[in-house]
């Protein structure tokens, strides 16, 4: 009897491992946004689609000075480095685990290594960092945005 109790205790207590590791897989930032931060993510996300947009039909038309444009403007609109108010970043820090601002960063950075490769006039390189940068999108979407993106939770 008391070896039964102590399998079920350990079988709570693995099960509440597992529920805490899901959680961590998969914890939507939305809910934890301030509106002002939610509606300053919302807009730079709607320049960042429409720039994307752009970047794709002046890659595949050979376009390299309008995908640099449109490159150095993803890059530009990162909302860390946006003028943000003291408060908006605490806000901001405390709303987004770590991992949501490496994502970010990492995202920029691509969007900084396309206008480079604009530049260069290098068609391959403009297509392998835009094929990172969507994959940028899903991974983002996928982990913190699963609440409104209920279609990316399985990736
Ligand atoms: C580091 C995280 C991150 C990355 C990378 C990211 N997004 Fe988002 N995206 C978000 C978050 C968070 C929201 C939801 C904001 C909200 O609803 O408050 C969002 C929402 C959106 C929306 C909906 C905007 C609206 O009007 O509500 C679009 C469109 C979008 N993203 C496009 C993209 C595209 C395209 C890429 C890649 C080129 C991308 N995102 C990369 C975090 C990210």
């Amino acid at each position: 009897m008391k070896y039964y109790r102590k399998l079920v205790s350990v079988g709570l207590a693995l099960t509440a491992i597992g529920l805490s590791l899901a959680a961590l897989a998969a914890e939507p930032v939305t809910p934890k946004l301030t509106d002002k931060l939610s509606r300053l993510l919302q807009q730079e996300m709607r320049s960042v689609q429409s720039a994307m947009a752009t970047i794709h039909v002046s890659m595949v038309t050979g376009d390299h000075k309008q995908v640099e444009a449109q490159a150095q403007q993803i890059h530009d609109s990162f909302i860390l480095k946006q003028s943000l108010t003291e408060q908006d970043k605490k806000d901001l820090m405390a709303a987004v685990p770590e991992g949501f601002v490496t994502l970010d960063k990492d995202f920029h950075r691509l969007a900084a290594g396309l206008a480079d490769a604009a530049k260069n006039k290098d068609t391959q390189k403009q297509y392998k960092l835009y094929n990172k940068m969507t994959g940028s999108c899903i991974a983002c979407h996928s982990q913190y945005v699963s609440d409104r993106f209920d279609g990316l939770t399985e990736q």
